[in-house]
């Protein structure tokens, strides 16, 4: 086993992001987080053939009472009917304020396990198995728990954070190469709001990134989740500058509403927000169109879309973003940028600039 650990340092307690190869088969890493005798274990249909069995083997030998709970894969089933599978498959585990939920999967299953530990018997321990680039350097970190409903992405649900987050890039090896650009899309996010000698790194990496070359993807993980932890560990429930992390994201989110959770995965829309966001920002005279192009073409060579599909209008979309959680009075707030590195918070855009964006 060969692990490199961080940790989230929250206001009551802390937590590790563990991050390294043959993690999951290692039981003595990841039993001690599980502290009663019952655990649930949910997962998806793409997931669980590869990774579950070991897992089930290792919890039984220990003595635990297990339920599994298998879902169908992708964003559509991170619904309010997932969700309550999940609450009874707790019932039928007749699961105590001790049991535990493991989310052995993507960022669906992470964002849906969590939530129904958030909520049964208004809370009870998990723990975050991530088993895609993306919900290792983002989803699986920080407690944001949800499900979506038809009118706009993760519009139900609760701040919760696990008990540890078990990153084994062993899991990668089976995710397919679309899934792992999603996933690089949330990685250029932090280079693109925080820090631009990471972006710079990102641009020097593309072709190991894509490869997946352990040292270089163990790399950009690390350096993600330690920003992630940084700003989680300054304002935990998004008072603040959490919010910067969603840098990209109003538009991702009306996107993938648009598309009714289907044609693009939330890594891809979330590479098409950034580029618009970029774009709003050298509109409005905040930063340069050399950035925005330097961002456009690291997402394309990460084999990552950059267009708004087509078939949406640009006052759908508007209207979309208004749901979003960061407008405030029905009034748009998102994340913009100075250039490389500097996300902020803006207020009261006007909305004659953002439809030209989508326009454009
Ligand atoms: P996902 O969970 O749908 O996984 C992507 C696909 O890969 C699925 O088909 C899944 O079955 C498959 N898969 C997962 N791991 C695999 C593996 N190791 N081998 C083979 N196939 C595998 O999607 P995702 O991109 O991981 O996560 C996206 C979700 O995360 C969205 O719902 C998004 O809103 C959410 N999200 C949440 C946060 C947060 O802070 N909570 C942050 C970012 C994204
Ligand atoms: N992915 C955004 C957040 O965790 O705040």
């Amino acid at each position: 086993m060969n692990m490199q650990t961080l940790h989230v340092d929250l206001a009551q307690r802390r937590y590790p992001i563990h991050v390294g190869s043959g993690l999951l088969t290692n039981k003595e890493l990841w039993l001690p987080y599980l502290r009663g005798k019952q655990v649930l274990v949910i997962s998806d249909e793409n997931v669980a053939p590869h990774y579950l069995p070991p897992i089930d083997e290792a919890l039984q030998s220990d003595g635990r009472q297990v339920g599994q709970l298998v879902l169908p894969p992708g964003e559509q089933e991170k619904t309010m009917l997932r969700f309550s599978e999940a609450l009874h498959a707790l019932a039928m585990l007749r699961a105590n304020r001790d049991a535990c939920v493991v989310a052995l999967g993507g960022g669906v299953v992470g964002d849906l396990a969590g939530f129904a530990a958030a909520c049964w018997m208004r809370g009870i321990d998990f723990v975050q198995m991530p088993t895609t680039l993306l919900a290792m350097v983002d989803s699986s970190v920080g407690g944001k728990t949800a499900v979506d409903l038809p009118e706009g992405k993760n519009l139900v649900g609760a701040f919760h954070q696990p008990r540890a987050v078990i990153a084994d890039i062993t899991t990668l090896s089976t995710l397919p190469q679309r899934e792992l650009s999603a996933g690089l899309a949330e990685v250029v996010k932090y280079g693109a709001i925080f820090d631009e000698g990471f972006f710079a790194w990102l641009e020097d990496h593309t072709t190991d990134l894509l490869a997946r070359r352990d040292e270089v993807i163990i790399e950009a993980i690390l350096r993600s989740c330690q920003h992630k932890a940084n700003v989680v560990a300054r304002d935990e429930t998004e008072q603040g500058d959490r919010a910067l992390l969603n840098f990209g994201h109003t538009f991702g989110h009306a996107l993938e509403t648009a598309t009714e959770y289907g044609s693009l995965l939330h890594g891809e829309a979330v590479s098409i927000g950034m580029l618009l966001a970029a774009r709003l920002s050298a509109q409005l005279g905040r930063s340069t169109v050399h950035d925005s192009d330097r961002l456009g073409a690291l997402l394309r060579r990460l084999q990552l879309p950059v267009e708004l599909p087509g078939g949406h209008t640009p006052a759908y979309l508007l209207e979309l973003m208004r749901l979003d959680k960061k407008s405030l009075s029905g009034a748009l707030r998102l994340i913009l940028w100075r250039g490389i590195g500097h996300a902020e918070i803006v207020r009261d855009i006007p909305e004659s600039n953002v439809l030209a964006v989508l326009r454009a």
